[in-house]
């Protein structure tokens, strides 16, 4: 199994590319399967998640070319299964997006039923309850759902937790049912918006997305686009978090810098220096003292639980005492256990944790648990006195491109072992 090996202390200095975001990507790739014609997605990231995402299109039956820049073009003329097996499902919940888009255009669907993760139970009652509500006749049987609709009927649908694949599920269905549809407590996410934006470009007709309340007026029929994914803004705070540890200069290039609002106010609070361009983020943290936040976790515009572990990584070495509250997911402080290892000073009471900095934290030998919680390892070790073995880093390469190449072009000395 692969490895990231860090020798911690060194200033990250320099510009990094920001890719295209995973969480805005998956939805597309999904989205792709309601598009007469060819549809092509660019900007997207080399991920993990996403060659899933291709391998769950292709066992459809879907055609899918990836060229040389990773530009990704798929036609459904050749779809011939309705079925996200739970083989992929297993290795990626975001599976659950077909859900949606094939109900609505190909009238029936079995989507392998995710189970809960390493951070949380992650309930799909919403995505189902949603798409009964637009007519859809749903069993869950034999750890599948199964879901039959002769054409959805567009409803006024109100979810009672704020939840992002849910509100995209819902909304790729909404596109092709009858009539209008009314998102309530819908999720204002950026990659939620850029999935409506892409259906708009479709031909659907999407208004309000971005805000609680998403209004969709049902089209028969919608046709592949052009399309390109809008930057990873959890991706750019984790470089920029990782900036702010070692006490460098970070400038993201081909960043968002208007999906950050409450990331970038976090680091003016610990201390940072943060300049903003059109497409660019500057961190400057040379010469300054990191201090302490207190963070707590909320659906867009809040703070992301996506952030949650790295700034926390943040407040093991700074001045003072900061609380993070993690209010989305039941169990997302795992890596609190590691960065104790680590000698961090933290006392988690449930999904409180109280962090003391410390002057000092020591390279150790840990364990990634999910994809967030390894970027904070990683933050951790940037900054650690001595060597940092990161193990499980497949997490890791579901969400960051080449992290170790990235890094290392800024100065750190990081590398990956098997
Ligand atoms: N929830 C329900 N019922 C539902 C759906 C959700 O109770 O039917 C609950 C969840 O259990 C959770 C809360 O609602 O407590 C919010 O979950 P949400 O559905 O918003 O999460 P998600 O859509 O499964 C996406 C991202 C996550 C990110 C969360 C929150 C994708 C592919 N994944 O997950 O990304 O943490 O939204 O912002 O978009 C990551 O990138 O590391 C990651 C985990």
């Amino acid at each position: 199994m692969e490895k990231l090996v860090i020798e911690g202390g060194i200033p990250l200095e320099g510009e990094v590319v920001i890719s295209g975001a995973k969480n805005a990507v998956l939805p597309l790739l999904a989205a792709t399967l309601l598009a007469d014609g060819n549809m092509t997605i660019r900007n997207v990231p080399r991920l993990r998640d996403v060659n899933t995402t291709v391998k769950l299109l292709q066992g459809m039956g879907v055609t899918v070319g990836v060229d040389d820049d990773n530009n990704i073009t798929t036609n459904t003329e050749t779809i011939n299964s309705y079925v996200a097996p739970y083989d992929l499902v297993k290795t990626m919940r975001a599976s659950i997006l077909v859900l949606g888009p094939t109900l609505a255009r190909y009238g029936e669907v079995e989507v392998s039923l995710p189970g809960g993760c390493a951070i949380g139970s992650r309930p799909v009652n919403i995505h189902l309850s949603g798409l009964e509500a637009m007519g859809a006749d749903i069993t869950v049987h034999e750890g599948f759902i199964r879901a039959k609709a002769e054409r959805l009927q567009g409803a006024r649908i109100v979810m009672d937790k704020v939840t992002v694949t849910g509100t995209e599920n819902l909304l790729m269905a909404a596109v092709l049912a009858e009539g209008t549809t009314i998102l309530e407590n819908a999720a204002c996410e950026p990659e939620v918006t850029d999935l409506a934006n892409c259906l708009n470009k479709m031909g659907a007709s999407i208004i309000g997305a971005g805000t609680p309340t998403i209004v969709i007026q049902g089209v028969d029929r919608l046709q592949g686009v052009d399309y390109t994914v809008l930057p990873d803004r959890i991706e750019t705070g984790t470089f920029l978090a990782a900036a702010a540890i070692t006490g460098g200069r970070v400038r993201a290039l081909k960043a968002a810098p208007d999906t950050l609002d409450a990331v970038l106010q976090k680091f003016r609070d610990a201390g940072a220096k943060i300049e903003i361009g059109e497409d660019w983020i500057e961190l400057d943290m040379r010469g300054r003292t990191l201090k302490s936040v207190d963070i707590t976790t909320d659906p867009y515009p809040g703070f992301p639980t996506d952030m949650q572990a790295q700034l926390m990584a943040m407040n093991c070495c700074a001045q003072g005492i900061g609380v993070v509250v993690e209010t989305i997911f039941e169990n997302r402080m795992m890596h609190v256990a590691e960065l104790i290892r680590m000698g961090a000073n933290i006392r988690l009471e449930g999904n409180t944790a109280i962090v003391a900095g410390m002057p000092t934290i020591y390279g150790a030998p840990v364990m990634a648990t999910d994809l967030r919680a390894s970027a904070s390892l990683i933050m951790a070790g940037l900054v650690a006195q001595g060597k940092t073995i990161v193990d499980r880093i497949y997490h890791t390469d579901r969400g960051y491109e080449k992290i170790e190449v990235r890094l290392q072009k800024l100065g750190a000395q990081i590398k990956r072992i098997s």
